[in-house]
């Protein structure tokens, strides 16, 4: 099976590439820093993985189109759109620059990658796009605007891609996660509620795809929650939303 990856050098994207890497696998991983990537690459081949790396920064959409125009010659079974981004948590007013840097990087540059790949896929008659997008896309709190906005504008292009690419045969899977140890979760300086090991994570996320889940939410309790309290009066939400206590835990 040949598996596209992009954000591949660390963190989920690090430990998907680690759970692919066997020998019928071809793994095609993305990401710009070269040493990390080659470090994943090579743990990936002395699992028996063939591996291709392709150094690149998913904000640069020429370069992304080029990406997929390559990839899109050689055919796919499977593409993980899992490059991604946050922003601290400051609570201020978001400047426009996190704004512009959240969306290209966790929104633009995926439709910039697909648009060369999606028509392969249909000629394919067959493949899988997943998105991994976040519990955070259904949620937003007032230190998350640009993250959250970043992550619903993922899953409503996936949502959409879903209804278009269905009769084609071609899978379209959103995963949300919450919050899993990472990179990017390290830096947080608030209390992560379900707080999983990346080990764990990875599991459910490739779990999920295995079992072709179009939405997929985890874990179960948490986003539960989230989708008890959207149905709350707003007033009630007001107050929930008021109650979260973001210090450090
Ligand atoms: N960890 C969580 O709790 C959690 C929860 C929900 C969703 N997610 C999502 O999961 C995805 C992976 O995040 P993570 O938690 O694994 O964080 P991470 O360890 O920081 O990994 C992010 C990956 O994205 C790549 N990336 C970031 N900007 C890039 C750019 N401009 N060009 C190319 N690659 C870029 C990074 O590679 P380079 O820096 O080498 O380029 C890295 O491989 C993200 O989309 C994130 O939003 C994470």
């Amino acid at each position: 099976m040949k598996i596209v990856i992009t954000g591949a050098s660390s963190g989920l994207g690090e430990a998907l590439a680690l759970h692919y890497a066997h020998g019928k696998n071809q793994l095609v991983l993305i990401a710009r820093r070269k040493e990390r990537l080659e470090s994943v690459a090579q743990r990936c081949r002395a699992k028996g993985a063939e591996v291709e790396t392709i150094i690149a920064d998913v904000n640069d959409f020429a370069r992304m189109r080029e990406v997929g125009e390559e990839l899109s010659r050689g055919g796919m079974d499977r593409i993980i759109l899992n490059a991604g981004v946050s922003v601290g948590h400051s609570g201020g007013v978001t400047p426009f620059e996190d704004f512009e840097r959240l969306f290209k990087t966790n929104f633009l540059s995926v439709h910039a990658l697909l648009e060369p790949i999606i028509p392969k896929l249909i000629e394919q008659k067959k493949g899988e796009i997943v998105f991994i997008s976040s519990l955070a896309s259904l949620f937003t709190m007032p230190t998350s605007i640009a993250y959250s906005s970043s992550k619903r504008a993922i899953n409503a292009y996936a949502e959409g891609l879903h209804y278009q690419l269905k009769p084609h045969g071609i899978v379209v899977m959103t995963i949300m996660p919450g919050f899993i140890d990472s990179e990017m979760t390290q830096k947080n300086q608030f209390k992560m509620p379900f707080f999983m090991s990346t080990e764990r994570g990875v599991a459910r996320i490739a779990h999920a795809i295995e079992r072709k889940k179009i939405r997929y939410m985890f874990p179960f309790r948490f986003a539960l929650m989230i989708r008890i309290v959207s149905l709350f009066p707003q007033p009630l939400r007001d107050k929930i939303v008021n109650f979260i206590n973001f210090k450090k835990g």
